[in-house]
């Protein structure tokens, strides 16, 4: 018997307070998971939104975080430099990867620089599958935590509205267009077969443009999951979502 994902929704003041409680879940979270299976994977996302989260990891949690048993995944990259301003990677490494103590090894980021993005999703997935087969644990679960961001249109990771990665049943990683409004044209992209398999996900939301879609996927998610990528994610055990106050304007009787 699958039990139901548990689904919390935790609203905060502003970005700010979202992002020293994520931290301190993700670091409970982590010592929990290194003392049952030896070490924590995550999956980071992009985007401005964990950029306050990233930093408070290198300003307070270089002592508490189990670094040296935690390995970093993406949920997405940006077909970029790995030094441009706009990599998911950059973010990551410019803000804490460059100042904890976390073994280059443990770093395990999409090498989207590539000229053949659709070769470089082959060979994420690669190494994913590999580190996931090598791994103890429950063979089901792809990552312990997965940190998502929900984008205006609704998209999660680079998953896009109406795009034919939404339909993926088979590969892990894929290389998308982004539709025209989004810089850079190609990005590579988990898919929801390994997305829905982490054992938990914690989504991150702020701003008001992002109302709409918290609502929708709240008050009427069969709806929701027809338009926005991001209602489609589920977790095997639990799914958090983190927002600040202005997200939840006028929203109301949520379940
Ligand atoms: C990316 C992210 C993406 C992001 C949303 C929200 O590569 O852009 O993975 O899914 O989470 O676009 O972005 P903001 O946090 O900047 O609003």
């Amino acid at each position: 018997m699958v039990e139901p994902v548990k689904l919390e929704i935790c609203v905060f003041p502003d970005l700010a307070k979202v992002s020293e409680a994520a931290a301190e879940s993700i670091a409970s979270m982590a010592h929990q998971t290194v003392s049952k299976k030896g070490r924590f994977t995550i999956a980071l996302s992009g985007g401005e939104t964990p950029r306050l989260l990233y930093q408070r990891f290198a300003a307070h949690y270089s002592e508490k975080m189990p670094w040296d048993t935690t390995h970093v995944f993406w949920g997405d990259e940006r077909c970029l430099p790995v030094d441009h301003k706009d990599s998911n990677y950059n973010l990551a490494y410019q803000t804490f990867l460059s100042k904890v103590a976390i073994p280059p090894q443990n770093i395990h980021r999409i090498q989207a620089e590539s000229e053949n993005p659709e070769d470089a999703a082959l060979s994420y997935e690669r190494i994913l599958r590999e580190f996931l087969n090598t791994s103890e644990g429950d063979p089901r679960i792809s990552f312990d935590l997965t940190l998502l961001g929900v984008g205006r249109d609704g998209h999660t990771a680079s998953l896009f509205p109406a795009a034919p990665a939404l339909e993926e049943k088979r590969a892990w990683v894929v290389a998308v267009d982004s539709p025209s409004s989004v810089k850079p044209p190609k990005r590579i992209t988990l898919t929801y077969p390994v997305l829905n398999r982490s054992e938990n996900i914690f989504f991150l939301v702020a701003g008001v443009q992002k109302t709409r879609i918290v609502r929708a996927v709240f008050q009427d998610l069969k709806q929701a999951e027809k338009i926005y990528p991001a209602a489609k994610v589920t977790a095997l055990r639990k799914m958090i979502w983190y927002l600040d106050k202005s997200v939840m304007n006028d929203i109301t009787n949520i379940s």
